[in-house]
């Protein structure tokens, strides 16, 4: 089983990250700096997290050197208009002059207002999306920025085929991943076939179904768990892996950290099994858009 993946820049990515989401302040820093002494060299950050400064610090009092350790970072939906001003305040709080990859976190422009700069809504309580905004715009920034060397390689999030095929008509540089839930309750096969013509990777984030997760305890899961004596949670690791996309599992839980650190080979059987849960009939997403299903997010239902 493959333990790095190859960008299409060329450049190696660890196929198991720590994702740093919904990890509270306090926390973080513990479970960076657990995750660094046990082995992980790969990181997954967000500004929206808002959480990067304690994970600038871990990556500092860990001794493990910058250049050894691959750290993604993304622009927040209110910083589009804005690509380099978000990179730069990630590059402070990361403590670095560089990031090895930086997404697009959502295809949607927030317009900041007086309700709130990360999450601002209209006086009639939806969300200050700019649905006059081009995201192609945005992405002539990230090639900006990347070609500034700031950041090595560049790429979306959540973003579906029909935001890929209005990206491709300008895009000067093929974004190197696409980071989207992924499980088997939403395995994304058409998304993923698209992305691999283009020579884009997968990533998965929530790949064991996030916070009281459905898929820990589902009985095939647990099945396939008893068969190759490992976790429900390591049976999950491992199908993205085998499946040729990065994985990005959360834990704040030093055991758990270690544990998800390992990924092992599955049959072509056992894979199929887990390839069709979602075709027969298990299909469920357990992060939801906050921007509004008109915005295309619908079809990422029945990928
Ligand atoms: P905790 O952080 O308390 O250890 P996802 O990566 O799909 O978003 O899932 C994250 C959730 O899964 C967190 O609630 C995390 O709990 C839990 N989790 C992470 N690793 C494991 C594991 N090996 N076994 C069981 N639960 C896990």
């Amino acid at each position: 089983l493959p333990e790095s993946f190859k960008l299409n820049t060329g450049a190696s990515i660890p196929a198991i990250g720590l994702g740093t989401w919904q990890a509270k302040p306090g926390e973080v820093g513990r479970a960076v700096l657990h995750a660094l002494k046990v082995g992980y060299r790969h990181l997954d950050c967000a500004l929206i997290y808002q959480n990067e400064n304690e994970v600038g610090d871990a990556i500092r009092q860990s001794g493990v050197p910058r250049e050894d350790i691959f750290i993604t970072s993304k622009v927040w939906n209110t910083y589009q208009a804005n690509v380099a001003e978000c990179l730069e305040q990630t590059l402070k709080s990361l403590q670095t002059d560089y990031l090895d990859l930086y997404l697009i976190h959502w295809p949607v422009r927030l317009v900041p207002n007086e309700s709130s700069a990360l999450f601002p809504v209209n006086k009639d309580g939806t969300r200050a999306v700019d649905r006059s905004w081009n995201q192609q715009d945005t992405w002539r920034q990230m090639e900006e920025v990347c070609k500034s060397g700031k950041v090595k390689a560049i790429g979306v999030s959540n973003w579906s085929i029909p935001y890929l095929e209005h990206l491709e008509k300008t895009w000067k540089i093929i974004p190197a991943v696409n980071q989207v839930e992924l499980h088997p309750y939403n395995p994304q096969h058409k998304l993923k076939k698209w992305c691999k013509e283009k020579g884009i990777l997968l990533q998965a984030y929530c790949p064991l179904g996030s916070t009281s997760s459905p898929l820990l305890g589902d009985p095939d899961i647990g099945a396939l768990a008893e068969k190759y004596k490992v976790s429900p949670a390591t049976v999950l690791i491992s199908y993205q892996v085998n499946r040729g996309c990065i994985v990005l599992p959360k834990s704040v839980t030093p055991a758990r950290i270690e544990q998800n650190l390992t990924a092992i080979p599955i049959g072509a059987e056992d894979m199929a099994v887990l390839e069709s849960m979602a075709a027969n009939g298990k299909q469920q997403r357990v992060n939801t858009p906050l921007w509004g299903h008109d915005l295309g997010f619908d079809d990422w239902y029945n990928a």
